[in-house]
């Protein structure tokens, strides 16, 4: 199966997720809904938007003037956006299928069995570094991305393998250019929201039952043991901005706000996000 047909099965799968999602969406919301003072309430992005599960558009829609919904999943918007009550308009946008990372069309011809050579990996990075999304007027006053890195990193998992000598290296590269794909979609003084999971109960069982004010504490420790998924430890993104001159010149001040659980039933995420103001 290609990268690009894993998200869309992703989505059929949890199509029917909406409850479940109550608890998560509550947390996203109240990120974005902070995002409060009179010049951010114009232009919204999202970039993962899928299913739309983990937000709640009418109450969007009455916040900011207009929100822009970006995924590979025309579908999963389309669904989406159908079970809240709204239909596509001035004021909600959607922008399907793209692609936010410019990696997905070179990885949907990579095969298992013939796995890429160092040329063919430079040569997506490339790519990659180069890419910029159709989005017509961007200058959004609020972008988020709603937990896509992880998606856009199990992409290349799933392509190049995760023991492929160049798979840290590709990691890095994709995740430096999806910050900056943020900011870049960011007006000056616009803030940038990268809202991502960072460990499931796969690895930490304890998330399925543990009180949710211990979660915090918890996941210092799972990050303190190396416990957490490839290229999203957020002491190691924020090291990255500090060290990055691509996101330096780009960032006035950013801050890390305190993760949350994502339930997903028999299987649950610890999620947190990262605030930046552009420049
Ligand atoms: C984990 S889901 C986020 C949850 C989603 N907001 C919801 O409520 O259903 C990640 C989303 O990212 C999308 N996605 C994955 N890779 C992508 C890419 N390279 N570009 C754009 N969207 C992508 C998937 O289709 C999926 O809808």
């Amino acid at each position: 199966m290609d990268a690009s047909e894993i998200h869309r099965r992703f989505n059929r799968e949890t199509k029917n997720k909406w409850q479940a999602y109550g608890s998560h969406r509550a947390h996203v919301m109240s990120c974005l809904l902070r995002q409060g003072d009179p010049p951010l309430r114009n232009r919204l992005c999202l970039l993962g938007a899928g299913n739309c599960h983990d937000v709640d558009l009418p109450a969007l829609r009455s916040h900011f003037t207009e929100v822009h919904l970006v995924d590979l999943d025309s579908q999963a918007l389309e669904r989406g956006i159908a079970r809240q009550g709204c239909q596509p308009s001035d004021n909600l946008q959607l922008h399907a299928p793209v692609d936010v990372s410019g990696i997905v069309a070179t990885l949907d011809t990579w095969r298992p069995d013939m796995p890429p050579d160092a040329d063919e990996i430079d040569a997506l990075l490339r790519g990659a570094s180069a890419h910029e999304l159709p989005l017509p007027d961007a200058d959004f006053d609020v972008v988020v991305s709603l937990c896509l890195l992880s998606q856009i990193i199990e992409s290349l998992v799933v392509s190049l393998g995760s023991e492929h000598p160049q798979f840290l290296e590709a990691v890095l590269r994709i995740r430096k250019k999806h910050l900056e794909t943020l900011l870049k979609l960011t007006r000056p003084g616009g803030r940038a929201i990268l809202i991502t999971d960072v460990v499931s109960s796969d690895t930490a069982p304890a998330l399925l039952t543990l009180p949710e004010t211990q979660l915090p504490n918890a996941v210092a420790d799972w990050i303190n043991e190396q416990n957490f998924f490839t290229g999203l430890n957020p002491m190691a993104i924020t090291e990255s901005l500090a060290k990055e001159a691509e996101l330096c010149q780009l960032i006035a001040r950013h801050a890390l706000i305190k993760p949350w659980r994502w339930n997903l039933g028999q299987r649950a995420f610890a999620v947190y996000a990262l605030a930046m103001e552009r420049k």
